[in-house]
């Protein structure tokens, strides 16, 4: 049996020790992959995580010590061990029960672990008003929908000068099942296709290893955009970035690919400030 935390009388456990509740906070497909998501992220995460994703959270979020960061959609809190080895106080949210657990397994010395809907931070005990001096989302936001509310607890949740970094598979050349790679044997060129854009859809991932499939949001940049800007936010930073580096991936690439990898932009990365 695990050690139960001591209470003192006439005092309930802490918001974070109390038993995880088992229903979502919100839909989320992602409850149901969390073993193997869990396990595929590991303590530092994957090597998407580790060569892309997090440096670029990292370069834009530039935490400082004492600031207070909320990492929402945090699965199992990968990004806590990094916010916190940078001096600032770090607390994850997520929808999933069982990423929630696995988090608290793994990083819960290092911080606050959450299980609440992003679209309703004011519902989550735990999460005060003008109280985070940054929001991120690492490799979420695509994963919640709609974003109209994220963005608006977001705006009650931040301090007046705070920023919010997304990190996200680029939706222009990313779009999953409408985007790929071809070869355009005439001039030797690997290309992008896209064949769907600009329409906002559900897509169904392709899953992984047998795990059941999990669900994305596509839309247009734009819409981040707009939807930053109605909720008070002018973005002030932008990365496009590449594939995994040559170094990072398994087997020798050939000319075209390399070419087209330094080219087309697989992963991108906005940091917006309230006005
Ligand atoms: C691709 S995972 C990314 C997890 C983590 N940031 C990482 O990089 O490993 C997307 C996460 O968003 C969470 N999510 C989806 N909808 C949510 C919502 N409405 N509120 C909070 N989290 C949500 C999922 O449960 C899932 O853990």
């Amino acid at each position: 049996m695990p050690e139960r935390p001591r209470v003192r009388r006439g005092q309930g456990p802490s918001r974070d020790q109390r038993p995880i509740r088992c229903r979502e906070a919100a839909k989320t497909s992602w409850d149901r992959v969390a073993g193997w998501y869990d396990g595929w992220v590991g303590e530092r995460g994957s090597t998407y995580h580790q060569a892309v994703a997090i440096p670029a959270t990292l370069e834009l979020l530039d935490p400082q010590p004492a600031e207070e960061i909320l990492d929402l959609g945090a699965g199992q809190g990968v990004l806590a061990p990094y916010v916190v080895q940078r001096g600032a106080r770090y607390t994850g949210l997520d929808a999933s029960p069982r990423l929630i657990a696995a988090a608290r397994r793994r990083h819960g010395t290092r911080g606050r672990f959450l299980l609440g809907d992003a679209r309703d931070l004011r519902a989550v005990d735990g999460i005060r008003r003008t109280s985070y001096d940054a929001a991120v989302f690492l490799l979420s936001i695509q994963d919640i929908d709609p974003i109209e509310p994220v963005l608006d607890s977001v705006t009650w949740a931040l301090r007046p000068t705070g920023r919010v970094v997304i990190v996200m598979t680029h939706p222009a050349f990313r779009q999953p099942r409408h985007s790929g790679w071809g070869f355009d044997e005439s001039r030797k060129l690997q290309f992008r296709r896209v064949d769907s854009y600009l329409t906002p859809m559900a897509v169904p991932m392709k899953s992984i290893g047998g795990e059941p499939p999990t669900r994305s949001f596509h839309r247009p940049l734009s819409s981040y955009v707009d939807a930053l800007a109605n909720a008070g936010f002018v973005v002030d930073a932008m990365r496009e970035i590449a594939d995994l580096p040559p170094d990072r991936r398994p087997g020798k690439q050939s000319r075209a690919a390399s070419r087209a990898d330094a080219e087309i932009p697989m992963f991108l990365a906005l940091r917006a400030l309230r006005r």
